[in-house]
């Protein structure tokens, strides 16, 4: 029996680290599904859409899929057979809010496991937010996202 771990988030854009969790994720799990969330950021820089198209160019791997989800994440996790949810881990200060979701998301489904994975060393303090801000104002994030997101971070900032 094939092994699906569904990685959600907001993804708004895919980060370099994000693609780490990703294939380190393929070291337990024969499928990893990237679940975004239509609901998470109120008002997001991309859409779904588009973050949808950059996450498929970001993560080019067979055993990778990506779709949209809305309403709860366990459903969703239900709905494409996944047994566990991956989410990573980057500092303390990511602890107590993702400690809170794993708990509750055991209470709603009692089978499915939450993983937490560490990034690499490099990547611990990115962020999409930060990504994002820094963007806007012209920094450079090159070393920081897949070139077909910086591309479209311009396209979408006019720098
Ligand atoms: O990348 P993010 O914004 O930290 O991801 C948060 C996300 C999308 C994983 C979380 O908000 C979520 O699971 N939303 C779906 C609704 C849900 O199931 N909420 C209860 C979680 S305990």
């Amino acid at each position: 029996m094939s092994r699906v771990a569904v990685y959600p988030g907001s993804f708004d854009p895919i980060t370099c680290g994000h693609e780490d969790l990703v294939l380190r994720s393929l070291a337990f799990a024969d499928r990893v599904i990237i679940a975004v969330a239509v609901n998470a950021a109120k008002q997001p820089l991309f859409t779904v859409e588009e973050r949808i198209a950059l996450i498929r160019q970001a993560v080019p791997n067979p055993a990778v899929e990506v779709q949209s989800f809305e309403g709860l994440l366990v459903d969703f996790a239900r709905k494409v057979g996944a047994s566990l949810l991956v989410r990573g881990l980057r500092a303390v200060s990511d602890f107590e809010y993702e400690f809170q979701m794993a708990l509750m998301n055991r209470n709603l489904a009692p089978k499915l496991e939450t993983v937490f994975l560490v990034p690499a060393f490099d990547l611990t303090y990115l962020s999409s937010s930060l990504v994002r801000e820094v963007a806007r104002y012209g920094g450079d994030v090159s070393k920081l996202v897949h070139p077909a997101v910086l591309k479209a971070l311009k396209q979408k900032f006019g720098k």
